[in-house]
């Protein structure tokens, strides 16, 4: 049985189709080393420690941004805020400048990292090592920062992505259809 499912894994359309289900909260990691800026929308980051506050997310190994990422003593993670769909496409995109024109950031006091305005929080990690670097697993590398200081912004909705869309969070509250009937 178990040999059966090791030898014969899902198609990757299947996969693709199954995972499209999960909706997930939209962050844009940034850094610099020296004058270069690097970022990229991500949909894999998850808290992962309270003591001490560790943060994780999974890059692409193909990813142009890794280059910094790897050497970058800091990084930033901004979630974004659910009017914020535009950013999260920016950083998502290719072929030109992602920080131009710069009115959308503003540097953190801390190694001058790109923080985005509006977003839902924004949180300055310094680079964990795991298990002496980046940590690869299959095609995607394992990336962990501790949260050395946060912004919050009280008032704001997460931007959510599932199969392909980009929408915000409706709290059962605000929205009787979709509060469940009770015991
Ligand atoms: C909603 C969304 C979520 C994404 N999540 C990830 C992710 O978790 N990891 C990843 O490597 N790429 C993810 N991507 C893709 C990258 O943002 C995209 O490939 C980007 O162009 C990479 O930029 P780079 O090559 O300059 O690093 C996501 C894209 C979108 C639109």
């Amino acid at each position: 049985m178990d040999e059966a499912r090791t030898s014969h894994p899902i198609a990757p359309e299947d996969f693709r189709t199954a995972l499209a289900n999960q909706a997930a909260g939209v962050v844009v990691i940034t850094t610099r080393v020296g004058g270069s800026l690097a970022g990229l929308t991500v949909t894999s980051f998850t808290s992962v420690s309270l003591a001490p506050p560790l943060v994780s997310f999974y890059v692409d190994g193909n990813s142009a941004t890794l280059r910094l990422l790897r050497v970058a003593p800091f990084f930033a993670v901004n979630i974004l805020a659910g009017h914020q769909a535009d950013v999260a496409r920016r950083f998502a995109a290719k072929g030109f400048d992602r920080f131009e024109p710069a009115d959308f950031w503003y540097p953190s006091e801390i190694s001058g990292l790109p923080l985005v305005k509006g977003s839902a929080a924004r949180l300055v990690c310094s680079s964990r090592a795991t298990g002496g670097g980046v940590l690869q697993i299959g095609d995607h590398l394992l990336l962990v920062g501790e949260v050395v200081s946060a912004e919050v912004d009280q008032e704001s909705q997460p931007l959510l992505y599932r199969k392909g869309r980009f929408g915000h969070f409706v709290d059962h509250d605000v929205d009787p259809s979709g509060v469940p009937s009770g015991p």
